[in-house]
């Protein structure tokens, strides 16, 4: 959501920008633009669309100097010139925004009503401000800090005083934006990608930051708080590698993302496994300590992964767990026990929704841990600990194999601080072998997305573990191929919902568990009745002759991560046959940074 980018040093702002942008085209986005120095003057294009557009917009100019930034519509319409770079009134300023200014209307009318706005955006206030203050106190940095103190939301800003092409400067609130640092000078970036070619360390900024870099003769970087106040920053070594974000031979991330599951489960066996012992930071010992009850907080498939991750703390560590999706527990928080633990669930770490809860939970004193794939994220750095899942860059907007990886680490958690019977280890690595299995047949799959998938709509169900692996196969379906899917608890159907099952509507079961198959094949038969086209993934030893996808045995607790596997591959097939982009399906961000 939204993607920043700002370049200063002896790099070439124009490819460091352009490259940057198209780093984070996978947050998602719909117009893209950029400002560069040409001719001595700072000049900005940008349009709608993709940043290949923008590309192609940019004239071949040598600067020291630029910001650039992808839009994801928050405050007005897609238009060019809703899109950023924004002026200030006069020009003094330009700037690009990501996040969303809550009070702008306020501040439009009670400070700024003497001025005509150029566009419909929350983010052209900030850059009216800072000129509005610049004019009072004849200092960058004061003006920006003033404007700071006054915008209530989130915000990640790189701002360019068009009078000084020597400074660059950036201001965080909520919104994620990290400074790289190198010999050659400064990248800043709503995340690391923008960073890699050229930074070996970065910067993480806290929240209330002014940044402001320089290059006069030196490099010099110093960060301030609101009021002024030096601020003192560490550097992090930057442990991404560029070959890690390609697509290699593949013609989408997504699929080269579900090729790589069964690789990063083996990864999490090596990294939590020393000697078959689990290990865990003592950290994470810390927060277990004493709790009462777990909530698990997370949005889209990571609450799909706390779902099936509230199965494996009750039932194997005898913990009671209440999963909560964050856009709802921030207003709405429930009754809490005396001593709860709060567990998010985020791949990015950046999910504005959980941050907002994290904030809060924070601030009622409970602890907190993250289960995250960005060490570097702000909820990685702002819980008392995290565990790392270990899936490398997941570039997709389609989550898949860090939803397969949260869920490892979430049962070998729920196996550290409980007891089962299962040998861990060894049905870990068993499941890898039957990801690959499955992968490795991903043609069948590919026939059956053809057969089933002819209506706008389908239905996946299953009970238990294999409801919760229903709904998040009915989200990877809808957000791909646009087909409006629903995941139901099997049972469930016939409340209502049966109703909607006519001639062809595709039903698929998933049917892992053994207490249980014999209800859902029930339900299947209940809509078969009624005309449903079904298809079936089972376990080997539930499975009949007449199931489509069959699995082979593993533990009942591992299987959420095998028998998703399919239902990944179906959405993927349906994405194709209805033309869709895949990887970047329309109105979705991978990094969800607004509330
Ligand atoms: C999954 O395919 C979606 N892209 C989405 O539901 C995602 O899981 C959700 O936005 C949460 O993101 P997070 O894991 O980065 O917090």
């Amino acid at each position: 959501m939204c993607g920043i980018v700002g370049s200063l040093g002896s790099f070439n702002a124009k490819e460091v920008v352009l490259k940057g942008l198209e780093r984070l085209e996978y947050r998602g986005y719909d117009s893209a633009g950029l400002a560069l120095l040409q001719e001595n003057k700072i000049t900005v294009f940008k349009d709608t669309g993709r940043v290949k557009n923008l590309i192609s917009i940019t004239p071949e100019v040598e600067s020291h100097i630029g910001i650039g930034h992808t839009r994801w519509a928050t405050h007005g319409k897609v238009t060019q010139s809703n899109s950023h770079p924004h002026y200030s009134m006069n020009e003094r300023f330009i700037l690009v925004h990501n996040g969303v200014i809550e009070n702008s209307r306020e501040l439009k009318e009670s400070r700024l009503s003497a001025y005509n706005f150029r566009t419909e955006t929350d983010s052209e206030v900030v850059a009216y401000l800072i000129e509005y203050y610049f004019n009072k106190y004849n200092n960058v940095n004061d003006a920006i800090r003033k404007t700071m103190s006054l915008i209530d939301g989130s915000y990640a800003l790189v701002i360019i005083d068009t009078e000084d092409h020597h400074k660059l400067y950036a201001a965080k609130n909520k919104s994620p934006l990290l400074v790289g640092v190198s010999a050659e000078g400064y990248i800043v970036g709503s995340d690391i990608m923008p960073l890699l070619d050229h930074c070996k360390q970065f910067i993480p900024l806290e929240d209330g930051s002014l940044v402001e870099m320089g290059m006069n003769g030196d490099f010099s970087i110093a960060i301030y708080d609101v009021i002024g106040k030096e601020r003192d920053y560490e550097l992090h070594d930057i442990v991404v590698n560029t070959s890690d974000i390609g697509k290699g031979a593949y013609e989408h991330y997504m699929l080269k993302e579900i090729d790589e599951q069964a690789s990063v489960v083996r990864r999490i066996i090596s990294e939590y496994f020393k000697d078959d012992k689990l290990v865990l930071d003592d950290k994470v010992q810390k927060v277990f300590d004493g709790r009462d009850r777990i909530y698990i907080l997370a949005a889209g498939t990571s609450a799909h992964a706390g779902y099936v991750a509230k199965g494996y703390f009750e039932k194997i560590a005898g913990i009671p767990t209440e999963v909560h999706i964050s856009s709802e527990f921030i207003y709405n928080t429930p009754a809490l026990t005396q001593n709860p633990l709060f567990i998010y669930i985020s791949q990015s770490g950046e999910t504005a929704d959980s941050r907002a809860c994290l904030v809060k939970t924070k601030e009622m004193g409970y602890p907190s841990l993250t289960i995250t794939n960005v060490a570097t994220s702000t909820l990685a750095r702002e819980s008392d600990a995290y565990v790392d899942i270990f899936a490398g860059p997941e570039i997709a907007v389609a989550s898949t194999k860090a939803y397969v990886a949260s869920l490892s680490v979430l049962l070998i958690l729920a196996n550290y601080f409980g007891k089962s019977d299962m040998n861990l280890k060894q049905e870990l690595s068993k499941a890898a072998g039957i990801m690959d299995d499955i992968i490795n047949k991903k043609e069948v799959v590919n026939k059956l997305a053809k057969e089933m998938l002819t209506k706008r709509n389908a239905f996946f169900i299953g009970r238990g573990f294999d409801y919760y692996i229903a709904m998040e196969a009915a989200l990877k379906l809808k957000e791909i191929s646009y087909i409006q899917a629903e995941g139901f608890a099997a049972g469930e159907l016939k409340h209502g919902t049966i109703a909607l099952i006519e001639e062809d509507t595709p039903v698929s079961a998933i049917i892992t568990n053994k207490e249980i198959n014999l209800n859902t094949r029930s339900n299947l038969s209940e809509v078969e009745s009624r005309g449903a086209k079904t298809m079936v993934i089972s376990m080997k030893s539930l499975s009949r002759p007449s199931d489509q996808i069959i699995i082979d045995d593993v533990d009942p607790m591992v299987a959420p991560m095998v028998a998703i596997i399919p239902c990944q591959l179906l959405a993927y097939y349906g994405a194709i046959i209805q033309g869709n982009d895949v990887d970047k399906p329309r109105n979705l961000a991978k990094s969800v940074t607004v509330e």
